[in-house]
């Protein structure tokens, strides 16, 4: 696998979906250069909301941060290319959208540390990108397909 396929996970959270930012937000890592080898719009349940957030079990904000997460649609993604995981993170911003930068999504779309609006893997968690991939999406359901830009986005292509 070329480093130009490193993949991570993102999603959209509830508040996303209800306030129409699915679009935007897919454009961003489209128009980046990323590429889209995944996507599913689905409801969180119960059990799988403690799987991917079960590292903060034991925090205050567990039971609301679980039930938020599964309480409306999301859209889950896969996007792969050269350093996915840590440019995404960069993208998405702060935690808390009040301490987010302008230009991050986070930083554009929110204020409230509990409206987030985006998920994305965790860079500094070593693994946290392909253990969050297969806990929502099985392999068939995941592309292997060249962007036919690609060799306008990579110098080494
Ligand atoms: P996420 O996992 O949702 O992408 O967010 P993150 O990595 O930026 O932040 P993380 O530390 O993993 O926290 C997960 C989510 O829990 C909520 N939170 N609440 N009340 C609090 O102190 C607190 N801290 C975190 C946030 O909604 C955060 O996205
Ligand atoms: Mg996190």
């Amino acid at each position: 696998m070329s480093h130009h396929d490193e993949r991570t996970f993102v999603m959209v959270k509830p508040d996303g979906v209800q306030r129409g930012l699915v679009g935007d937000i897919v454009s961003r890592f489209e128009e980046r250069g990323l590429k889209l080898v995944g996507g599913k719009f689905m409801q969180i349940d119960d059990n799988l909301a403690h799987d991917h957030y079960g590292e903060h079990e034991d925090k205050p904000f567990f039971d609301d941060l679980v039930e938020f997460i599964s309480s409306g649609p999301v859209f889950a993604m896969v996007w792969a290319g050269a350093d996915a995981t840590r440019q995404v993170r960069s993208m998405v911003g702060e935690t808390d959208p009040a301490e987010s930068a302008p230009g991050t999504i986070r930083g554009d779309f929110g204020l409230d540390l509990g409206r987030n609006v985006i998920h994305a893997s965790d860079h500094e968690d070593e693994g946290a990108n392909e253990r969050e991939i297969d806990l929502f999406f099985d392999d068939e359901e995941l592309l292997d397909y060249e962007r036919i830009d690609a060799a306008w986005l990579y110098e080494d292509h």
